[in-house]
């Protein structure tokens, strides 16, 4: 504990199953009987456009319904007042660490909230649906997908969160089933730099045996007693 500055925080949907946003993987991770994988393609949205839109436009509307809970406050505590370096890298697509006020974020897998245009390449804030192909704000042209890394794209910053892991002292893994790469292997490469490493998820996840330790509890409990945890330590070196 005593040499810990710089933290790197990676979040996955467990973080926002207590703010009634379903995780990818409950309920067998499927949407009305195709396999989330089966929307979430490029493949899948040049097969069936229509399918792949109505089924972002209602996760889009869903967490515009949401709010966000003990576990992302905490989250920005931290954020707020941790003087070491700190990066919350977030595969979710929604805006509950933002909207409970975390700055230094990251989101790795794309926002619900953009739309990008596929005609003219801009990327604009997006609260409405884009089944009724709505024009593009920058160029008019009805080209737009949500701004999500789908399935055998390449996940937005890694460069930036490639350092980070590198540079950090302690890694924190918080409601990921470590099933989807690149972010499973965090654990590993930070590790392999000498970093302490954390997991706070329900279940074991799939990469469990590769943490240091591992608690297991709900997120909106364990996400707040080890930021206490956090922000007590600083007080003594600070
Ligand atoms: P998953 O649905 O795979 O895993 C959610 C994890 O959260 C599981 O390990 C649960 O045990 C845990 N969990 C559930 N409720 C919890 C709670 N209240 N407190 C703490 N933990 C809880 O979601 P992700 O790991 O985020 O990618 O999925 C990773 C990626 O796969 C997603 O970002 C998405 C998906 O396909 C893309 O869209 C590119």
């Amino acid at each position: 504990m005593a040499d810990i500055r710089n933290i790197v925080v990676l979040t996955g949907a467990g973080i926002s199953a207590e703010s009634g946003i379903d995780t990818f993987r409950s309920a067998g991770g499927l949407w009305e009987q195709h396999r989330v994988e089966d929307v979430a393609t490029p493949q899948a949205f040049a097969r069936d456009p229509d399918l792949v839109l109505r089924f972002y436009d209602m996760r889009r509307e869903n967490i515009q319904k949401a709010q966000p809970n003990a576990a992302h406050a905490a989250l920005a505590r931290l954020d707020q007042h941790w003087q070491g370096n700190l990066l919350i890298v977030t595969q979710n697509v929604d805006d509950l660490h933002e909207r409970a006020g975390a700055q230094r974020l990251i989101h790795m897998h794309g926002e619900h909230l953009s739309a990008w245009c596929l005609a003219c390449d801009g990327r604009t804030r997006w609260h409405a649906p884009l089944f009724d192909r709505p024009g593009c704000p920058h160029c008019g042209e009805a080209a737009l997908r949500p701004d999500i890394v789908w399935f055998g794209e390449m996940p937005y910053r890694m460069d930036e969160i490639d350092r980070a892991i590198s540079q950090c002292d302690l890694f924190v893994s918080i409601g990921t089933s470590g099933a989807v790469y690149p972010a499973a292997g965090y654990v590993r490469t930070a590790r392999h730099y000498g970093a302490r490493t954390l997991e706070l998820n329900l279940d074991p996840s799939q990469g469990s045996i590769m943490f240091h330790e591992c608690r297991m509890g709900r997120a909106t409990d364990l996400v707040p007693a080890w930021v206490d945890e956090m922000l007590t330590h600083q007080a003594d070196w600070l």
